[in-house]
């Protein structure tokens, strides 16, 4: 007997090295649910041109990400593992999605809200229109869940509204997706400024920790990290955002709940938390550095990787695209 296992499926931008909030947040879930969804990751590197970016640079992110992902334990014999602009399918069915989708609800967007403010010289379409190509890129692959931070629920949200419209006019055609957010690490803060996301692309680079910071990197950005006057060490995200946060990174790297950490450190001060926090995430990131300089001493055989995992993607992708097709009364 064949058992179906569900389907997850999630992307990652490659703008800039990801950071622990990536991590925490998204990519150690990815691998986690491995044993039990047949997973989908994608390097989501057409997303990444709704901003200006030099090519040399993207190039370069698209390929450390992608080894990236295959050192934190993405198993090419368990997921399927790919390169967004790699698999045609995902341009094609965001022109018959963008068809099903309102004006309105683009409008209503708060990532597009954020991102036009950030960058008002070139509030381009693709950036109007990002949640549509993301609604394909679920919906090529039947994905039952989406693995996200806290901050993408809303796309998903969208994502199945979409579907739902298509499957009401046409029939069957989408299977709808639930977002999967965690209890625990759905939102690292920034360092500098603990009332906001840790950020890959802040402006500040001592807002976060990238996963290839050496020891040292970590050491001196925990050291200027923003906690409060107060001194003492409590679990209190509302009232100490920073020194929560801390704890909150430090229970992730040990497997501990937020209460035992404060337990550990709540006769200690700032310094000795901070120093504690160093150990743990240089501990966690260390096998993880190593492993991507491996996949990075051998391009030709990443560039393989790739195209393994593009293959793969496609043939699924491509049945549900015709589908979609077929459907739409769009001739084969
Ligand atoms: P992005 O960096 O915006 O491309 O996000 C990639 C994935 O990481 C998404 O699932 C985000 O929700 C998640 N993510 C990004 N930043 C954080 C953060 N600070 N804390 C938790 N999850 C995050
Ligand atoms: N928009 C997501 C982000 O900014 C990245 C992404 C693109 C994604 N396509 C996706 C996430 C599909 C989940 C599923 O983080």
């Amino acid at each position: 007997m064949i058992i179906m296992r569900r389907r997850s499926f999630s992307g990652i931008q490659p703008s800039g090295i990801p950071t622990i909030g990536n991590y925490f947040g998204a990519l150690r879930h990815w691998v986690n649910m491995q044993d039990e969804y047949d997973g989908v990751y994608c390097v989501v590197d057409m997303h990444a041109l709704t901003i200006r970016r030099s090519p040399q640079e993207l190039a370069g992110n698209i390929r450390y990400l992608y080894a990236l992902l295959r050192a934190v334990g993405i198993d090419p014999d368990r997921s399927t593992l790919f390169v967004q602009s790699h698999v045609p399918a995902h341009a094609q069915m965001m022109w018959l999605l963008s068809c099903y989708t309102m004006y309105g609800e683009m409008l209503r967007m708060t990532q597009f809200k954020d991102k036009s403010k950030k960058h008002p010289d070139n509030v381009n379409t693709g950036l109007f229109i990002y949640p549509v190509l993301q609604a394909a890129d679920i919906l090529l692959y039947d994905a039952h869940a989406v693995p996200i931070g806290a901050d993408q629920k809303q796309h998903v949200e969208i994502t199945r509204d979409i579907a739902e419209r298509v499957n009401a006019l046409y029939g069957p055609v989408f299977t709808l997706p639930e977002p999967l957010i965690p209890p625990v690490g759905g939102k690292i803060l920034s360092l500098l400024d603990p009332t906001r996301k840790m950020d890959k692309s802040d402006p500040l680079p001592g807002a976060y920790i990238s996963l290839d910071d050496s020891r040292a990197a970590i050491a001196q950005k925990l050291k200027r990290a923003v906690t409060d006057s107060e001194g003492s060490v409590r679990y209190d995200p509302e009232h100490k955002p920073g020194v929560s946060n801390l704890l909150g990174i430090y229970s992730l790297c040990e497997g501990i709940t937020t209460r035992e950490a404060e337990g550990i450190f709540s006769q200690g001060g700032y310094g000795a938390l901070k120093d504690a926090v160093t150990e743990a995430l240089d501990a966690t990131l260390a096998p993880v550095r190593e492993k991507v300089a491996c996949y990075l001493a051998d391009l030709p055989q990443l560039d393989a990787l790739m195209r393994e995992g593009a293959e793969k993607a496609s043939a699924y992708a491509d049945t549900v695209l015709r589908k979609l097709c077929a459907a739409l009364g769009l001739l084969p």
